[in-house]
């Protein structure tokens, strides 16, 4: 995780305007962030981005960092940017250098001074009194793990910029150039980047870049400019928090993406289903929500007569069955979650094809993929997926619907608008479950990773120990955890007549039943779900517990958004 952006402007600007840019990045780590500029200016400080902590001082060169801790706690000193021992380097990195705790040691040794407890000091301590070009393969060849680093030396007029594993953009603006983990941080400036290679070096100023592999630091590689399109998220307007202005975008989301699947993303559509159908052995491998998501879509795929498995991304190293027969599908909101992309790089060395289902354009997992869909949902600023999460549901209903599944795409919207109308009742239930430290929440077939996912949402925004699971294990050992009050979700699809068995079973121990329901079951209790199949009882119960996951932690007065702990985009194992 963590969001690093460099400025190289031709005329002056303020610190403070270069931590703005930053602040759009702050999805990636919120807990400490700082600057630092080529006149020897260094600024750190805990807690969230607040604009109004940086000086007001002029530059021409400067580089920020919001952090995502991994090493060393969340302190002003942990903070970066990082210094060498004469002050004159300053370094922001986000990554992990995995085998930084014998390259500190051996500068230690060498007489450096060491200030914080992180991994990245090392990198600057490592270029101090060095020629930064010249030095530059040796830092590759030495550094191990991941790492899109920044650096500026005093007195120059550039920035260095390395990258390995980690991502890093340049954009090219009209007041100069930009770096920066992601298009996002400038797309409010310019329209045109270049992305890093793996292993690439360059040298930014003002006027111009110069790329290099570091294979060879005497010529400079050739580097192609993008021009991207990338909608603004818009501001927060009316709404008290993204994760409930994002919840009320999904039908234009929806509607939105439906129309580009069967419209301008027909081709990329009939590639992705073309190379499902040529293959012998489906995997989608995934994170989070989009895990849950791919588990959906397993069973909309199997529906179609395709047997596929979905793989924590996390875990896809111990997956064996990859072969040419195989094809390979990442989906993730960001693009950018590392586990997904580590997942990525092995399926790759084994020749294996892959689709993804993205979100964000020109993210790694976009492009290191040989087809891919976007899923069109826009800016998420909300930790949670929300709308992305729908979005997600829906392209695997649509690739599933050309291999034969029948979807009823045609309700879609109607069932939609009538969960988020549901908004009094859910807010009802949750005031009724604000206090509870556990909730339990049951489904069965589509319904289980709809389970699962409801039970994410309410750990990650709500702070509720949630468990979703699938209704008919209850009984081989979960039911023993029910007792009076027990509050638990049964998602109740009008066909399944074996959940309401398990609603019978929890509520005959005394547990508290919430149906969310299309069969009547319990209806005044719980909340009506307006669905004609599973695909359209699954998106419409999916947000049903979102909004319910946003008012408890409403109730409980959380920093929804950005929930302690965690951040947006998981760039590192
Ligand atoms: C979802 O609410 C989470 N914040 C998280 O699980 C997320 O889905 C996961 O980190 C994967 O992210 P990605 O889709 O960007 O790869």
């Amino acid at each position: 995780m963590c969001g690093i952006v460099g400025f190289a402007f031709r005329d002056s600007f303020e610190i403070k305007d270069s931590v703005k840019a930053l602040k759009r990045l702050e999805y990636r780590g919120y807990d400490s962030f700082g600057y630092a500029d080529n006149n020897g200016v260094v600024g750190k400080h805990v807690g969230e981005i607040a604009i109004d902590k940086v000086p007001a001082l002029n530059t021409k060169i400067a580089i920020t960092h919001t952090r995502w801790s991994t090493h060393g706690g969340v302190t002003e000193m942990n903070a970066h940017p990082h210094t060498d021992c004469s002050g004159k380097i300053a370094i922001v990195h986000n990554g992990i250098i995995s085998n930084y705790r014998e390259i500190r040691e051996e500068m230690e040794k060498a007489g450096h001074a060491f200030k914080s407890q992180t991994d990245s000091e090392a990198i600057a301590h490592f270029f101090e009194n060095k020629n930064i070009k010249d030095a530059a393969p040796e830092f590759f060849s030495k550094f191990q793990g991941e790492f899109a680093v920044l650096l500026v030396k005093k007195a120059e007029e550039k920035i260095y910029a390395f990258k390995r594993g980690s991502p890093l953009v340049l954009g090219i603006a009209p007041e100069g150039n930009i770096l920066a983990s992601d298009i996002y941080a400038f797309s409010d400036r310019t329209n045109r980047a270049v992305f890093f290679n793996e292993d690439e070096f360059a040298e930014i100023t003002s006027e111009g870049f110069t790329f290099y592999s570091i294979t060879d630091t005497t010529i400079p590689i050739e580097k192609e400019i993008t021009v991207f399109s990338w909608k603004e998220g818009e501001e927060l307007g009316e709404y008290p928090h993204y994760m409930i202005k994002e919840i009320k975008e999904i039908p234009r989301a929806a509607s939105r993406l439906l129309l580009s699947l069967g419209g301008e993303q027909k081709p990329a559509v009939e590639k992705v289903v073309r190379m499902l159908k040529d293959a012998k052995r489906v995997i989608f491998v995934a994170s989070g929500s989009s895990y849950h998501a791919a588990l959906i879509g397993v069973q909309f795929l199997a529906r179609a007569g395709m047997e596929a498995r979905a793989v924590v991304a996390s875990e896809f190293r111990s997956f064996m069955l990859l072969d040419e027969n195989t094809v390979a599908v990442a989906v993730s909101q960001s693009g950018e979650t590392m586990d997904v992309i580590e997942a990525m790089r092995g399926i790759k060395a084994k020749g294996v094809k892959i689709a993804s289902l993205v979100n964000v354009p020109y993210s790694t997992v976009q492009r290191m993929s040989n087809a891919h869909l976007n899923i069109g949902a826009g800016q998420e600023v909300c930790v949670a997926a929300t709308k992305t999460f729908i979005n997600q549901v829906i392209t695997m209903a649509y690739m599933a619907s050309m291999l034969g599944y029948r979807a009823d795409f045609a309700s879609l919207n109607d069932c939609i608008t009538k969960a988020l109308l549901q908004e009094e009742r859910i807010k009802e239930i949750a005031a009724e479950l604000k206090d509870e430290r556990d909730i339990y929440i049951l489904g069965r077939g589509v319904c289980y990773p709809v389970a699962r996912e409801i039970a994410l949402k309410l750990k990650e925004i709500a702070y509720v120990h949630a468990e979703g699971m699938m209704a008919g294990e209850l009984k081989h050992g979960t039911l023993a955890l029910i007792e009076k009050g027990t509050p638990v979700i049964c998602l109740m699809p009008k066909n399944d007549k074996d959940i309401v068995s398990s609603a019978e079973e929890v509520k005959a121990r005394g547990a508290k039943v919430i149906s969310f329901t299309s069969n009547g079951y319990d209806s005044e209790e719980g909340v009506k779900i307006n669905a004609t199949d599973a695909a359209t009882f699954a998106i419409a119960s999916a947000i049903v517990g979102q909004i319910l996951t946003y008012y408890i932690a409403m109730g409980k007065g959380l920093p929804i958004d950005k929930p302690r702990n965690l951040a947006k985009s998981v760039t590192v194992k």
